[in-house]
């Protein structure tokens, strides 16, 4: 996996912990923070969101993404998603495919409430993605 070297804990991640705290995981108790950065520096935040289905639970990153996009955001630079876990917790397929195809290849940023886990490019999170571009 492509890794980027991790620096100073950004504000991204600040972002995503604070974020975090508004999640809604009634049912895991795994509650997960993002927050995106637009290419215009505006930093948009996401929680999970579970119900009582379970199957319709929205996850932290996918929120950020459409909470951007609804306020008119069309390019990204980079996420961080946070949780409370030693190991990082990287998006799920699914949200790896809506980042791909709203956000390119963005820089992922994984950390924990202590400490940054790591940088990977979307890219090499989802490699041959499908596509709009294969829509012809
Ligand atoms: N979850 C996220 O919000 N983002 C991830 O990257 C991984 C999983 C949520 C979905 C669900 O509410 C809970 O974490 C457990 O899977």
């Amino acid at each position: 996996m492509q890794r980027i070297q991790p620096s100073k804990t950004s504000a991204l991640v600040v972002a995503a912990r604070r974020a975090r705290k508004h999640a809604h995981a009634a049912f895991s108790n795994f509650k997960v923070g993002a927050a995106l950065e637009a290419d215009d520096g505006t930093v948009i935040t996401g929680c999970n969101i579970e119900n009582a289905t379970y199957g319709l639970t929205v996850c932290a990153e996918r929120v950020a993404m459409f909470k951007a996009l609804s306020d008119g955001h069309r390019r990204f630079r980079r996420i961080a998603v946070v949780a409370d876990t030693a190991d990082p917790t990287p998006p799920c397929g699914p949200c790896r495919q809506i980042l791909w195809e709203f956000g390119g290849d963005l820089e992922v940023i994984l950390a924990n409430l202590r400490t940054e886990k790591g940088r990977h490019r979307l890219s090499a999170l989802l490699p041959l993605p499908f596509d709009a571009r294969l829509l012809k």
